[in-house]
Parts: C-alpha cells; sequence; structure tokens
C-alpha cells in the first residue's frame, strides 16, 4: 500500500533528489504497468504542480494517451507530430522553452506554455514518452532532462 508522498521544499534538483527513492518505494513489487504509470504522473504532479504530466503510449504507429494528471488532452498524436511525436521520431529528449515557437506544436491546451517530452525506450524502440507541460515559459531544463530521465529508467515496461 502507498505511503502519502513526502512533498520537498528546495531547489528543483533537492525536490527530483528526495522524489525519486519515493518513486522507487512505489513502484516496488508493483509489475502493472498502468498502475506504475499512474503513480508516476500523480507523484510528480503533486511534488511539482505540474499544469499537465502523463504518459502516451505507442500502439500501432501512433501515440495514444495513456495515464495522465491535469486537463484533458489530446488521444492521438502521429509520429514526427509536435513535441510528442518529434520526440518519437528522434528518440530525444526535447525541451521547449515556448511552444508558440516549436514548428507543429500540438496545443492540447493554450494554457500550455512549455514543455519538456522525453521517449521512453525499450530494446532501442521507443514504446511511448513523458510529456510534462507548464502554463509557464521556460520552465525545463537540462535539470529536468536528466532527472525525469532516470524517473522513467525505473519504470519496468513489461
Ligand atoms: N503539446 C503536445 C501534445 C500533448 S499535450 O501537451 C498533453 C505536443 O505538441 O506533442
Amino acid at each position: 500500500m502507498a505511503e502519502d508522498l513526502h512533498i520537498t521544499l528546495g531547489s528543483k534538483e533537492d525536490q527530483y533528489v528526495n522524489l525519486i527513492p519515493q518513486i522507487e518505494g512505489l513502484l516496488h513489487g508493483e509489475d502493472d504497468l498502468v498502475a506504475n504509470l499512474s503513480n508516476v504522473a500523480a507523484a510528480l504532479k503533486q511534488q511539482f504542480g505540474f499544469f499537465w504530466v502523463g504518459f502516451y503510449l505507442v500502439k500501432k504507429n501512433e501515440l495514444v494517451l495513456g495515464p495522465f494528471q491535469g486537463p484533458v488532452a489530446c488521444t492521438r498524436i502521429q509520429w514526427g507530430r509536435g513535441v510528442c511525436g518529434s520526440a518519437w521520431e528522434k528518440g530525444i529528449t526535447l525541451i521547449v522553452p515556448d511552444v508558440s515557437e516549436f514548428p507543429g506544436h500540438i496545443a492540447c491546451s493554450s494554457l500550455s506554455k512549455s514543455e519538456i517530452v522525453i521517449p521512453i525506450k525499450q530494446h532501442g524502440n521507443v514504446v511511448g514518452v513523458l510529456d510534462v507541460d507548464s502554463d509557464l515559459l521556460n520552465s525545463f531544463d537540462q535539470i529536468d532532462a536528466n532527472y525525469l530521465e532516470k524517473i522513467i529508467s525505473l519504470i519496468q515496461w513489461s
């Protein structure tokens, strides 16, 4: 059974450092992917108050909306489309300081201003992405990229 999340104040790095062992605890002993993705999204939302945080999963050659926290969102994204589809195509983390300047950005919400998308790889193939949106410009940097990539690596995919 999950304990309440211990919310940490301090620098962004401090917050990630304190969150990661708690996420490890949430994932420990549970092998259901939907359950684990749901709790990771919830833990990130609770700690950081992100506007939107969630997963898109590769299904039949498109990204399909998975567990998330935040306002309702687009359900399907094509390969190469938007920030999520581009991270899938390129296989790299994309940090977008101002979504209005990203060609092809998919505006699920007009309130979203900056975004980071991390591809999730299994055996070299992208199987999904973690998408985090902020209602402020310039919210994400390499610190988020490094720790979010670390968090994704904790999730047992199959
Ligand atoms: N903005 C994303 C779409 C997903 S939502 O933000 C939840 C994109 O351009 O891929």
